[in-house]
Order: C-alpha cells, then sequence, then structure tokens
C-alpha cells in the first residue's frame, strides 16, 4: 500500500509529525507552502476560523493520484484547519482512498478529534474517501516546536 504524509507547518511543530508519520509508515512526505504566507496571528486565525482556502506553490494533487493513504496535517488555528490545507481538500481526488486527518495544537489532547476535524472527516466521507478518521497532537509554540521524541510517543500511541 503507498501512503503519504501531506502537511503544512507555519511555526514547526506539525513538520515534526509529519517526518513521525513518515518514518513509522514508511510514507513519502509533501509540504504544503503558501504563495503568499500568511502574518500576524490574528489574520492566520480569521482566516481559518472563516475558512478561507489560500493559494498553494503546489497542491500535490496530480502526485497525490498514486497513493492508497494519506495523511493531511495541519496546526490548529482558532480550533479550525489551516487555509492550506482546506485548499489541499478542494483540489485533491480522494475518492477511494484511506485519509487520516491530524491536527497539531498548542494546547493538550488526548488524542480524540477535535470538533473542526469531525466536521472535515464528514466533508472528506462525503467526497467519497474509503475510510476518513481524525487525530489530535499536542505540538508546541513558535519558540518551541514540538520535540522529536513528543511526536514519536504520541504516533506510536495513537496511530
Ligand atoms: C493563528 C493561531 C491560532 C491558534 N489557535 C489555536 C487554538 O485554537 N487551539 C490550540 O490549542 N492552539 C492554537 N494555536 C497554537 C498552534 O496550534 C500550535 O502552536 C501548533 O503547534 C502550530 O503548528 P505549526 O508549528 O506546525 O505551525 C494557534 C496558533 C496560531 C499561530
Amino acid at each position: 500500500m503507498k501512503q503519504a504524509v501531506v502537511f503544512y507547518s507555519r511555526d514547526g511543530s506539525t513538520k515534526v509529525f509529519a517526518q513521525a508519520i513518515a518514518d513509522k509508515f514508511d510514507a513519502d512526505v509533501y509540504e504544503l507552502k503558501e504563495v503568499t504566507p500568511i502574518k500576524g496571528f490574528m489574520s492566520a486565525a480569521w482566516g481559518a476560523m472563516s475558512g478561507k482556502r489560500s493559494e498553494l506553490t503546489n497542491d500535490f494533487a496530480d502526485d497525490m493520484v498514486d497513493y492508497d493513504k494519506i495523511y493531511a496535517g495541519t496546526p490548529v488555528w482558532g480550533g479550525k484547519a489551516v487555509p492550506a490545507v482546506n485548499m489541499f481538500f478542494d483540489k485533491a481526488q480522494i475518492e477511494g482512498k484511506q485519509i487520516v486527518f491530524f491536527t497539531v495544537q498548542g494546547g493538550k489532547t488526548n488524542g480524540k478529534p477535535i470538533s473542526g476535524a469531525k466536521r472535515m472527516v464528514k466533508d472528506i466521507e462525503a467526497k467519497g474517501a474509503k475510510t476518513a478518521s481524525a487525530v489530535s497532537f499536542t505540538g508546541g509554540s513558535k519558540k518551541k516546536p514540538a520535540s522529536k521524541q513528543s511526536a514519536n510517543e504520541q504516533v506510536k500511541a495513537r496511530l
């Protein structure tokens, strides 16, 4: 089974989790980048909370065709997925694929999907995914992103 990890990370934590997942499942890694990176906390939070999409340098839609299972990761901004990841799901053809949606947040979590992720899972199912699930991880901050050890432990326990 071919597996990919696709993620956006502004401050580094989601990237650490993406790599931990890729290491565990021998998956290929794709990092989403915005054409115009969002600056400032308030505009970032507002963009996520209002469900915005952002233009990507590469949405990897063509690359995703080859994969059976995709782990898609987002930082949590105001309880929601970031605009780059919303755009990824707009573009990707996910019919028949297994999707694991992972969220990385500043606050502590026991791994259960956040409410914003539950809604995303419903949307992903509606787009024809074979299976869709969500998991949440405790990341870090801009000053102190998640450590490799913490990410490996959480991935081991929750995936
Ligand atoms: C604009 C913004 C909004 C955030 N909102 C939340 C939030 O609602 N809940 C939370 O637990 N953490 C929140 N955080 C913290 C991030 O989710 C956390 O730092 C995460 O590890 C960032 O991922 P990254 O390092 O991959 O960018 C927010 C951070 C930013 C920049």
